[in-house]
């Protein structure tokens, strides 16, 4: 038997977990109608196939009807879930992984415009600033209904197979009772600590007598709200003690901080450029007073950490969420010494951002993720081997070419640059930014590994390409900064990557244009700033920076807010002009009405990229398919057949940027769709 602390099974009351990796409760927002369907069921068994000891499915299903999805929740107050939750424990038994579900009630953490547009409710009228709902303040039948409606979601969930549940307690109705900053009542659940505790236990109480001892029972709370006035840490100890000494659930899973805000919410998950398992030591704290079984995630994104975790004793089971959303395969890779071969989590939080945006959880850089219905996470071999030349070493032209090589083909990459990375090089020179390089890593390693020849510093012509004889070219050039976008003056402008990449030199003076609302424009405001100019930066959208979302603005706001940077929007950067030194940017707005100036000495504009696609071009008449790309092929996941000219010489295809700026999600997935059945 292996001697790695993080392979050695736990007991946890009756159940035996196979190891000490556990995916932690998390809504990825794929239930259809309430329910855990098709696509949640593969997704979740995915994971229990890659090994993992215990998935925590659901981030928090629903147990009230006034307790709305507001991010496309598991509807747990259904009687028709049960069959749902059994196809589902049903498939994760069978690969010898343990399931739980996380259940709550939101309380004011949720909007009344979802579900049954019912009144949001909460034990004060203090609304929550991130969903903005001023709650109805908690009556006694409301109290009691909540209470039978736990235990009614615990016993369908038991009826469903599931091996336990654990209550949510940071930032919902729980928690929302036990701090002082949420519980304006009076007695019996009002006041005193125990008061506060009151509704907590009084739901454990009547789970437990519900579902009896042969369930777990566990909770996610939070043991220091780091808000003034909050629960505090000596608060949260005792609150740790009392929960253990109630005799009601098998274990705590430690949460630090407070999530009714992004910034909260951010250092309570933490995304990239922030540190790394920023509260283990914390909820080795809590372990340590309670010697009670502890759970525990927050950024704990590599192997060596969650070793180091369960190794010290800090915890007895570590949960890498994210992780498994990057690769679903960790513990596997584990056992077969291959962690080398782990597909990193560079902390981008596209999974989680999106899902506040209404969207599906996916991951940056690993787009089977979620998709595991048409989407392989381990490609499979193909019948015939091809040659297959990929223009580009950016994501999308190693994405395809990671792909082509898994599948056995003959693959030549070209790329122009002396190093890989395209666009994700530059991101990668934000600091803050730099674990983006691991996706470009990780894909250089798996060509490496399958074969891929690279040549760098090789500007491919069609001729260079036709020499290689291929069955199959993929242009994956990317694109370049789209700066002509006023009605005069382009030529005084320069692109945010031109400030991010240092090609362009920072002015003192300067106004940012960004009709994109993606990270560029804030990494260029960072540079700019941080160099000590004045920052102006102007979209015309209703917010700014749509395309970042709401936990990636946390450290630019963060940081930005710092400097001499302001932020005004409904605003259109119309011309630039010239006088002297000096540059006069006239400003309109897509209202009407609206003629102002700027005076700067440098405009910077973010725009996104276009297409760097002369290659494709001029391949496209010897190409049998003309470029055309059959839609209905591509997402019915079959081989592509188009055929246009005959004579031509090979298969040609367009990913990524190279057809239109898009996302490093999109240039990805562009390139498994299509390579995966090459
Ligand atoms: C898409 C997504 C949804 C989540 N939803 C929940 C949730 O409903 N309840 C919960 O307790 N945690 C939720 N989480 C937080 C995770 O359980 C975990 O605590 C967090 O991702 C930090 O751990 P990690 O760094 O290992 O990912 C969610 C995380 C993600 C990525
Ligand atoms: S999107 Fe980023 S944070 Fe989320 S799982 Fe993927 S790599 Fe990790």
């Amino acid at each position: 038997m292996s001697s790695d602390p993080l392979l050695q099974p736990y007991k946890l009351k009756h159940l035996t977990l196979r190891n000490r990796i556990i995916v932690t409760s998390h809504e990825p927002a794929y239930p259809e109608d309430g329910m855990p369907k098709e696509r949640y069921l593969a997704y979740t068994v995915e994971r229990a196939k890659g090994g993992v000891a215990m998935t925590m499915t659901a981030g928090s299903a629903a147990v009230s009807k006034d307790s709305p999805p507001v991010f496309n929740n598991l509807l747990a107050y259904k009687d028709e879930i049960v069959p749902w939750i059994r196809q589902m424990t049903d498939a994760v038994h069978e690969e010898v992984a343990a399931i739980m579900i996380q259940l709550t009630h939101l309380g004011r953490r949720t909007r009344w415009d979802k579900g049954d547009w019912l009144p949001v409710l909460a034990p004060s009228h203090h609304r929550e600033a991130s969903h903005r709902a001023f709650p109805k303040k908690i009556e006694d039948w409301d109290i009691e209904r909540i209470i039978k409606d736990f235990a009614d979601a615990a016993e369908r969930m038991k009826a469903g197979g599931m091996d336990g549940v654990e209550l949510e307690a940071y930032g919902h109705l729980i928690d929302q009772f036990v701090s002082p900053l949420t519980n304006e009542l009076d007695g019996p659940y009002g006041g005193s600590l125990d008061n506060r505790m009151r509704f907590c236990m009084d739901v454990f109480k009547a789970i437990r007598s519900r579902v009896g001892d042969d369930f777990i029972l566990g909770v996610r709370y939070t043991a220091d709200e780091r808000l003034p006035g909050g629960t505090g840490m000596s608060e949260g100890i005792e609150i740790s003690k009392r929960l253990k000494q109630s005799g009601l659930i098998d274990y705590l899973n430690v949460i630090r901080g407070h999530i009714d805000t992004d910034a909260g919410l951010t250092d309570v998950i933490p995304i990239q450029g922030m540190a790394n398992a920023p509260h283990l030591d914390f909820a080795g704290e809590i372990r340590a007073a309670t010697n009670f079984p502890t759970f525990h995630a927050a950024k704990i994104p590599d192997v060596a950490t969650a070793r180091h975790a369960i190794a010290s004793g800090k915890v007895d089971m570590i949960g890498m969420t994210r992780a498994h959303m990057t690769d679903p395969h960790i513990v596997r890779k584990i056992i077969e010494k291959r962690e080398d071969e782990i597909r990193p989590c560079v902390g981008a939080n596209y999974c989680l951002d999106r899902i506040y945006q209404g969207g599906a959880a996916y991951c940056i850089h690993n787009a089977a993720t979620g998709r595991e219905l048409t989407m392989p996470h381990i490609v499979a071999k193909a019948d015939s081997r091809k040659k297959v030349v990929i223009v580009g070493a950016g994501p999308a032209g190693l994405e395809a070419a990671r792909v082509a090589g898994e599948r056995g083909h003959e693959v030549v990459v070209f790329e122009a640059a002396s190093d890989p990375g395209g666009q994700i090089r530059l991101t990668a020179l934000s600091p803050r930014r730099k674990e983006m390089m691991s996706i470009i890593d990780w894909r250089m390693a798996q060509c490496e590994k399958h074969g891929v020849t690279i040549r760098f510093n090789a500007w491919a012509e069609a001729e260079t390409i036709e020499a290689e004889n291929p069955d199959v070219v993929i242009v994956a050039t990317g694109g370049v900064a789209h700066t002509d976008v006023l009605s005069k003056g382009n030529e005084f402008v320069v692109s945010s990557w031109d400030i991010i990449s240092g090609d362009a030199k920072p002015g003192t003076n300067v106004l940012i244009f960004d009709d994109a609302g993606d990270h560029a424009a804030l990494q260029a405001a960072e540079f700019l700033a941080g160099a000590g100019a004045k920052v102006e930066i102007m979209t015309p959208d209703r917010s700014f920076s749509p395309e970042v979302m709401a936990m990636n603005l946390v450290p630019y706001m963060r940081s930005l807010q710092k400097l001499d940077v302001t932020f005004t929007v409904t605003y259109r950067l119309e011309s630039v002009e010239k006088n002297g030194n000096q540059l006069i940017a006239n400003v309109g707005s897509d209202y009407g009405g609206i003629s102002k100036q700027r005076v700067v000495d440098q405009v910077v504009i973010n725009h996104g990229t276009i297409p760097l696609d002369d290659i494709y071009f001029e391949l496209k008449p010897k190409s049998t398919n003309h470029g055309e790309i059959s839609q209905d092929e591509l997402i019915a996941g079959q081989p592509q057949s188009v055929v246009r000219n005959a004579q031509g010489q090979f298969q040609l295809f367009r990913i990524g940027d190279a057809v239109s700026a898009r996302n490093t999600h999109a240039a990805i997935y562009d390139a498994l769709r299509l390579a995966k059945d090459i």
